[in-house]
């Protein structure tokens, strides 16, 4: 076999992978061939540093048409003020941002990653990067939320006053006080920096929290998640702020920005525009149904009383079931893709086996699943925990199952979810 055969071999493999097995990770989504056709384009072999109207390369006139639309119509969907649509991820952009606002020693408030927080608003990674000291919010387990009048005492105490308030999460289960904690921000002069990264599909679908109008300076967001486009990132903000930003991206962190993706990201905002509101609709209902069903099957699924979730995300304690890391082995094996998590009262330092499971809807929806199928999701995911059955009868009826969820909804025309196009 020549390397070429066994690189296609490997593509196919993994195509076919994700084909028949149920894809649950929370951060994750497919894109309709209308988007992939364009990371196709010559667009990708291209450089357009500066911003539209304003390069330092040539042959970017189309370019500066595509980046122009990318920018109008986020400004619509979002209505925001402002976009600056190069970022290549959500950590660059969150890096550009801390780039624009801060300067290194000044101190911003985050989550922790066990309450949710992601490692770029930590000091392991992009925070820590600009030189910043991460003073972490007060959490209160009971309501997976931000503690806002602990939160608000931890503040005052502080000597040095926090530059920058970043809301948002990985582990994003309701919304943030956006209003309460840019009160306290605005008492220190600090602004405030939503990571929308989960849950931007639905804000675009307006199913979730409005971060710019409810208080946020800037809203950061990965284009891949609840939002089904490209790998890459958005910044909107204030006016006011539009120049600062922008500098913080290019030439803050950014040099070519992947126009491919780019084109993908203008094609997937046609998209939301016409059909995001039913989508993000049917991920909240499916994250609901399945988080019940789990919970009558006698599973820790935390937040009962609140409704375990207003967002995609369904989060389960399973260390009475060996932890996080085991349990997402086990359904790994069987074709069921999730990943382990840190939960709240976890160190840490168990960050390879914490308590927790994450669950994400997002991509089963938009394979057209409804509440009947999340009923039979927790059903397999239980038979596999409780290894009711072989794990080869299982991985048979995930298979059997899967095989009826292989085409992208939510798109102009409905296309295969997991071939591998032939383009020649
Ligand atoms: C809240 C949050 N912000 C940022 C990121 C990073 O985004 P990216 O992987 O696009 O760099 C993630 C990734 O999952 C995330 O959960």
């Amino acid at each position: 076999m020549t390397m070429l055969d066994r690189l296609f071999e490997i593509t196919n493999k993994h195509h076919e992978f994700f084909k028949y097995s149920i894809p649950l990770i929370a951060s994750e989504n497919v894109t309709s061939y209308l988007v992939r056709r364009f990371y196709t384009s010559d667009f990708g072999h291209r450089y357009a540093e500066g911003k539209v109207g304003k390069r330092y390369y040539q042959g970017c006139a189309f370019i500066d048409e595509l980046e122009a639309l990318a920018i109008d119509l986020t400004k619509k969907l979002f209505e925001v003020e402002h976009a600056n649509v190069q970022p290549i991820s959500g950590t660059i952009a969150n890096m550009a941002v801390f780039f624009a606002l801060t300067n290194p020693g000044d101190t911003i408030m985050s989550l922790s990653v066990p309450h949710g927080g992601h490692i770029s608003h930590d000091r392991f990674s992009a925070a820590g990067l600009r030189g910043l000291n991460v003073k972490y919010y007060a959490f209160d387990n009971e309501n997976f939320n931000i503690d806002v009048d602990a939160t608000k005492r931890k503040v005052e105490k502080l000597e040095v006053k926090p530059k920058v308030f970043v809301l948002g999460a990985s582990l994003f289960l309701f919304p943030h006080p956006v209003e309460e904690i840019s009160e306290i921000a605005r008492d220190v002069g600090a602004k405030v920096v939503y990571d929308a990264s989960h849950v931007l599909g639905l804000i675009a679908g307006k199913q979730f929290q409005d971060p710019i109008r409810e208080g946020a300076d800037v809203v950061t967001a990965s284009t891949h998640k609840t939002f089904p486009g490209p790998q890459r990132a958005v910044i909107m903000c204030k006016k006011e702020l539009a120049k600062t930003i922008d500098k913080g991206v290019f030439p803050g962190v950014v040099s070519n920005h992947h126009i491919h993706s780019l084109a993908g990201y203008v094609a997937t905002c046609l998209e939301m525009m016409e059909f995001g509101e039913a989508y993000a609709k049917q991920i909240v209902k499916n994250a609901k149904r399945l988080a019940e069903s789990l919970y009558n099957l006698g599973y820790d699924v935390l937040c009962p009383d609140l409704g375990f979730t207003e967002s995609h995300q369904v989060v389960v304690d399973v260390s009475k079931f060996g932890g996080g890391d085991k349990i997402a082995r086990m359904l790994e094996d069987v074709g069921i893709i999730l990943n382990k998590n840190l939960l709240p009262w976890d160190d840490v330092k168990n960050a390879d086996n914490p308590s927790g499971i994450r669950i994400g809807v997002q991509e089963v929806t938009r394979l057209g699943m409804k509440e009947e199928e999340m009923d039979t999701i927790a059903e397999l995911i239980d038979t596999t925990i409780k290894e009711k059955k072989s794990k080869d009868e299982i991985r048979k009826m995930v298979r059997e199952f899967k095989s009826n969820y292989t085409t992208v909804k939510y798109t102009f025309e409905e296309c295969p979810a997991y071939d591998f196009p032939e383009l020649c």
